[in-house]
């Protein structure tokens, strides 16, 4: 309702409070690539894919506000409570959350004007499924917008990575590290996957940002490390020749942020957009 501002009072409860941490710094530097380049227009139908903890889903609607309704949609129950709460605890009426897979996005043709995705979509499993479903429920001159890290992501990192591996007899694994490096795309990669299921590309911004840490202790042992990318540097190499190759590994960072002042991490990205003609 109009003026519904004028009778609000802040309450500050543990509840809130809670939930005031609102987006991991990794998706807030992607998350505001999105913000600034994103049209924003009045009577949307959003959906946000992967809309995790709630970010950018809960930001876009409060910025978008009352004549917008917004939907974010994640598989990940833990996520989406944490979004519920935020929910919740701010009063953003014009939002659900609904669990599930953008391989099988729950809306009729053509339901939706906007799709947004901060570091999701172009990563899933299956992309090619996904951006069809994304057409799917596309209205005409519906608008796809996504940002991600591009290749050449943490390349400092990965070239010390690909040493370590080198320095402790494993060269042959280094076209798996190389795998791993490659699965983000380059801005050309992913503009065919919209281009591929029938969208025109619309927009494309490039940008970067340095992530700067002590060094490889600190960079390996940080909770955002454990949380989104041990795992798969683990999987690479077999479990027996774990210790000797991420003790080479940590070495290593250690040096190259010892000659550098810190461990500088480079990390690209992009926004990119497109429309159903
Ligand atoms: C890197 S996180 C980004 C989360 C959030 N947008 C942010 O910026 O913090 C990717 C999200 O995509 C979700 N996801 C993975 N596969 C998915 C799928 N098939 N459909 C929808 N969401 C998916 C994950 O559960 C996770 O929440």
């Amino acid at each position: 309702m109009a003026l519904d501002f004028l009778s609000c009072k802040f309450e500050d409860t543990p509840a809130l409070i809670n939930t005031f941490d609102e987006a991991p710094l990794w998706s807030a530097s992607f998350g505001l690539l999105l913000l600034k380049h994103l049209e924003l227009r009045p009577c949307l139908t959003v959906l946000d894919i992967g809309s995790g903890a709630g970010f950018p889903l809960l930001e876009l609607a409060q910025r978008l506000g009352d004549s917008c309704t917004c939907y974010g949609l994640d598989p990940w129950a833990n996520a989406n409570a944490r979004a519920n709460e935020k929910i919740a605890n701010y009063g953003v009426k014009q939002v659900k959350v609904i669990e599930g897979s953008a391989a099988q996005i729950p809306f009729a043709d053509g339901a939706v004007s906007l799709i947004v995705s901060n570091l999701g979509l172009n990563n899933f499993d299956e992309p090619e499924k996904v951006f069809a479903e994304c057409y799917r429920v596309l209205a005409p001159n519906g608008r796809l917008a996504l940002t991600t890290n591009l290749n050449g992501h943490w390349h400092e990192f990965y070239e010390v990575f690909e040493t370590a591996l080198q320095e402790t007899g494993h060269s042959n694994l280094i076209a798996k590290l190389k795998e791993q490096q490659t699965h983000r795309g380059s801005t050309e990669s992913i503009s065919s996957l919209f281009t591929g299921c029938g969208l025109s590309i619309s927009a494309v911004h490039k940008d970067e940002f340095t992530m700067q840490f002590l060094d490889g202790a600190a960079f390996l042992n940080h909770y955002f490390i454990k949380l989104g990318w041990l795992a798969s540097w683990l999987s690479l190499v077999p479990q027996e020749h774990h210790i000797a190759v991420f003790t080479k590994l940590e070495e290593n960072l250690n040096a190259l942020a010892a000659r550098n002042g810190a461990l500088k991490l480079t990390v690209p990205m992009a926004y990119i957009e497109g429309v159903k003609g």
